[in-house]
Parts: C-alpha cells; structure tokens; sequence
C-alpha cells in the first residue's frame, strides 16, 4: 500500500487518478484529517499502516501562484522544508522508502549546448543552481532546494522527482525566463 502525502492538491489527484487506474492500493492522507506536521501522529500512522512506501505530493505551491511565496514565507518553508524533514525523519525510523516530488524551479537555464546544437539540461543529478546558496533565486525554488538538502541525509529517501508534470507554471517559468 502506498501512502499519500498531498493527495488533495494538484499532483497529488493525478497520482490518485493514475494510482485507480492501475488498481494499486493506496492511501491518501488528508491534512484536514490527520496532523501529519505532529511528529508523533505521523510516526503511529506509519508505524500502524506500515506502508510500501511514502509519497509525498505535499508542499506549499503558494495561490494564485509561486509568488505568494515570496510574501508568506513561512508557509513556504513549512511546507517545502518542515514537511520533507518530518517524513524524512519518521520514514527513516520506520525502515519505510520515501518518494519526494521536488521540482524543476530549482534550476535555471541550461548547461550549454550539445553539438547538435540543442540545449543540454539538467538532470535530478545536479546540484541545484537557483536557490539559497547560489542565489539570486525566488523564494519558492530556495525552499524546494532546501528542501532536498534536507532530505539528502535521510537513507530512506529513493527518488526525488522533479519536473515530470506540466501545469500552468509555465508563466512563472517564463517570466524568470526559463525554458
Ligand atoms: N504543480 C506543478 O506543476 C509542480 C511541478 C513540480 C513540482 N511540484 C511540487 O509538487 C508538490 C505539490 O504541488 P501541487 O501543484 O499539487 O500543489 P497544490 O495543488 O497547492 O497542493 C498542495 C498539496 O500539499 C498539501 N500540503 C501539505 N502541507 C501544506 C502546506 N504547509 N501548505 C500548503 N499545502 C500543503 C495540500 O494539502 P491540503 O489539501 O491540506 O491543503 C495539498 O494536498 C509541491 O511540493 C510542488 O513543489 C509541482
């Protein structure tokens, strides 16, 4: 069974929708439900469901969009910093594997050009260039990159996926002009 962090958001319901589809349990865990910012409450979740593996689709995004982040901080930080250091921790303790949605706004620009002359990305092996310790950088990609570095040090941590979805962050993408 896989338990599911950030289900009611946007990725979060199409991980739910994919997850239906392909009949592999799982299990959403709201927040309007259960604490899972109380230490204690998520260790006895985890430790009682004892899951095949955590995924977290939660973190703060900001509404109407990133930008919010640049003025509720806090929130931001919470959600793309406490959230991950809590699951890291609690996962590890409980021997249970991780999955973290981080994102691709922790990278700006590209790394140059291949022969062919296209462009050459980054991939999830880069150490992020848009965030707290390289800054110029937005609030939202600092905390997302802090984020992983929180979560580096947690073994229970098998993937943090970056930029496989497509919503409407485009815009914001376009105004830091990113690709
Ligand atoms: N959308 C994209 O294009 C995209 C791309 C790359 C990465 N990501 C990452 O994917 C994750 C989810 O993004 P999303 O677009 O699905 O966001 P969203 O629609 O705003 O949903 C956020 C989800 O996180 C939960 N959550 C937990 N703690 C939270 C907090 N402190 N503040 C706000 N929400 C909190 C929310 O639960 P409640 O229902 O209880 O509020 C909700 O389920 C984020 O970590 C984001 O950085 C998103």
């Amino acid at each position: 069974m896989i338990l599911l962090i950030g289900g009611t958001g946007y990725i979060g319901l199409k991980f739910q929708e994919i997850l239906s589809q392909r009949n592999i349990e799982f299990k959403n865990l709201s927040r309007s439900k259960v604490d899972y910012y109380d230490f204690k409450t998520l260790n006895d979740v985890i430790a009682k469901e004892k899951p095949t593996f955590v995924l977290n689709a939660g973190g703060f995004t900001g509404k109407p969009n990133v930008d919010q982040c640049e003025i509720n901080k806090s929130g931001t930080i919470i959600g793309n910093v406490l959230l991950p250091q809590i699951l890291g921790q609690v996962c590890d303790m409980n021997d249970v594997p991780l999955v973290h949605v981080s994102s691709g706004c922790i990278y700006s620009g590209d790394k140059g050009w291949h022969e062919s002359g296209s462009r050459i990305g980054f991939t999830e092996d880069d150490e992020p260039n848009f965030s707290y310790d390289r800054p110029p950088c937005s609030f939202y990609s600092g905390s997302k990159a802090l984020g992983e570095s929180v979560l580096s040090k947690f073994e229970s941590v098998i993937k943090t996926q970056k930029r496989k979805f497509n919503r409407t962050r485009k815009g914001d993408r376009e105004r830091r002009g990113e690709r």
